[in-house]
């Protein structure tokens, strides 16, 4: 028997992921990574490497080897921060035609309109400047992504706060197709991370690599060193002995989400609003937290970094895995659609 009641027959499933585009960075780490490393166990795992929604973007599309290679660097970085390969799947959008099928059907659930009004789409036309040139497949991908998270019949997609809309849209297709063709499909919901949202180092509500922002997950010693000391902290504040502010500066927003000695934070906070503690001690001791937080980071990122060719078989490996679950749910899907194999 088949349908949506096989759900009970295994741990409930995350799925989220990441299109590799970039380097993942602490705004990554606090949004969804996280919750990947700290829910692993209890669900069953799926990273998704969106190596298909990567040529959505105008800036990646000719550079299919860029894509190759960041697809990799990514999965380097979800093991580093401690996900483990034997228990999570990690997979290529590419490698599973099936997502693409899935899509397709779930596209005419979703008004043309609708798609349009994503508003994570919107505001990408927008930061990436890409005017009225973006494709066809810009505005189809979050489709692809509702049919990444059905696909596996995901319960829960721990992402960032920007990736919302997409799990609401899934939530939607999902709700659409269950009452119109019967019940498929668990109802997916958002996690969003401890930190939704990271401000980037320089104060900007975004964070990128473009912006030069960010404090990437593999950064050197010397690069986090000099990331930090150079953060921007209260615009207001010339002198150690002005008063500052604490609320809404960088500094002190990264100390409460990376630092774990919670009582030196208050006495920094406590000594900054009275004008009694310079930038360089605030600054050098997050430095200090950061880096013994990225510490072991940097060293699994090194020693994977260092076995590339394991690093593409476990995606290899993972990928046929989730093909197999994929297949089925598609299967089920296209009986309930009453298409060939059910006319
Ligand atoms: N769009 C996501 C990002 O850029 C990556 C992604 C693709 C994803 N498919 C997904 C995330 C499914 C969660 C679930 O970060």
């Amino acid at each position: 028997m088949s349908g949506v009641f096989d759900t009970k027959k295994h741990k409930k499933r995350i799925l989220t992921g990441d299109t590799p585009t970039g380097r993942l960075h602490l705004g990554h780490y606090i949004g969804t990574l996280e919750n990947r490393v700290k829910l692993q166990h209890e669900y069953e795992t799926f990273i998704i490497l969106a190596d298909t929604h990567a040529f959505a973007y105008p800036k990646y599309i000719d550079d299919p080897v860029y894509i190759a290679k960041a697809t990799i660097d990514i999965t380097i970085a979800n093991l580093a921060v401690g996900l483990n390969p034997e228990s999570t799947t990690f997979f290529v959008e590419s490698g599973i035609p099936e997502i693409y099928e899935l899509a397709t059907f779930f596209s005419m659930l979703v008004s043309h309109n609708r798609a349009l009004r994503n508003p994570t789409i919107k505001d990408e036309i927008k930061m990436k400047s890409l005017g009225d040139s973006y494709s066809l497949g810009f505005i189809f991908f979050p489709l692809l992504q509702v049919a990444d998270i059905i696909g596996v019949k995901a319960d829960l997609v721990p992402v960032g706060i920007d990736q919302k809309p997409h799990v609401e849209q899934a939530l939607e297709v999902v709700s659409r197709f269950n009452s119109m063709y019967g019940e498929v499909f668990p109802v997916p919901k958002a996690l969003i991370g401890r930190v939704g949202k990271l401000v980037g180092t320089d104060g900007n509500p975004k964070m990128g690599k473009s912006l030069n922002n960010c404090v990437f997950l593999n950064d050197s010693e010397e690069d986090l060193k000099s990331k930090i000391m150079n953060m921007f902290t209260d615009p207001a504040r010339i002198h150690a002995s002005d008063p500052g502010r604490v609320e809404g500066n960088p500094v002190f927003i990264y100390h409460d989400a990376f630092n774990p000695n919670k009582d030196e934070i208050l006495d920094l906070k406590d000594r900054y609003v009275k004008g009694q503690v310079g930038d360089v001690e605030v600054k050098t001791k997050l430095f200090n937290a950061l880096n013994t937080f990225l510490g072991p980071i940097r060293d699994r990122y090194k020693y994977y970094d260092e076995r590339r060719e394991d690093v593409k078989d476990i995606l290899i490996q993972g990928t046929a895995r989730t093909r197999e679950v994929v297949r089925e749910t598609l299967e089920e899907t296209k009986d309930k659609m009453h298409l060939l194999n059910s006319l």
